[in-house]
């Protein structure tokens, strides 16, 4: 109710500037979230429900995107991977505070098969292969994130081989294959702009702006 389909809106610049594929719109927010020099730019926090109806949530980060949907890893021990076990759904939300932006994701989370995972492990995460920076001072800043994901990608290494002692299937990939999608874009109350991106019945994506 009050969010008319972004054809039929008064079209406001900035719904007309976003990528039609939700996708495509998360990796321009994640690479302007990384070369901002921002303290674990790729890192979500992950809502989950648990059998008995309790909600909970943690930190993941964000290793992998594309069309298929967003990869994380986990510990397949964890609480998270129990709830998804009997409750397969799940929201993600990106606090990106110094650029007022936050996005807010919600779909069904899968587990990965283990060539997957393999192969996601030992890739460096897709968003080092980011563009590089115009000028000196982004420059530093884009050095300090690419040192953050370099270390994420470290990080996610020795946890998956153990240092040596190998423990594969303790760790594993999990992809969520998002319905919706929100972007928020705060900048005082002439700006903030707030739209959302859902399946309809062809499988195709409609945005939605909504006004509070
Ligand atoms: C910056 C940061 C990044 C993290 N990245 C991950 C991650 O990618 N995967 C993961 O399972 N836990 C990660 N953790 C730890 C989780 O937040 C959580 O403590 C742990 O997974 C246990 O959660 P659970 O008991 O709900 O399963 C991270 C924590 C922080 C603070």
């Amino acid at each position: 109710m009050g969010t008319p389909p972004l054809d039929d809106s008064e079209g406001s610049q900035a719904i007309l500037q976003l990528a039609s594929c939700p996708f495509s719109q998360l990796k321009i927010w994640l690479h302007q979230a990384i070369v901002s020099g921002m303290k674990y730019p790729t890192a979500m926090t992950l809502a989950t429900l648990a059998v008995d109806g309790t909600l909970d949530q943690r930190i993941v980060l964000l290793k992998h995107l594309d069309t298929a949907g967003l990869v994380f890893f986990a510990s397949d021990n964890s609480k998270k991977v129990r709830d998804f076990s009997s409750h397969p759904f799940v929201s993600v939300h990106f606090p990106w505070h110094t650029l007022d932006r936050q996005v807010r994701i919600s779909g069904k989370v899968y587990k990965l098969d283990p060539a997957l995972t393999t192969q996601y492990f030992i890739t460096k995460p897709d968003f080092e292969k980011t563009t590089a920076p115009a000028s000196e001072m982004e420059e530093e800043t884009f050095n300090s994130s690419r040192h953050f994901l370099l270390k994420q990608f470290h990080m996610m290494q020795s946890k998956f081989y153990g240092g040596g002692d190998r423990r594969a299937g303790q760790w594993s990939g999990y992809r969520i294959v998002p319905d919706r999608f929100e972007y928020w874009q705060g900048g005082g109350a002439q700006l903030r702009e707030r739209f959302v991106y859902q399946t309809v019945e062809s499988g195709a994506w409609e945005i939605l702006q909504l006004s509070d």
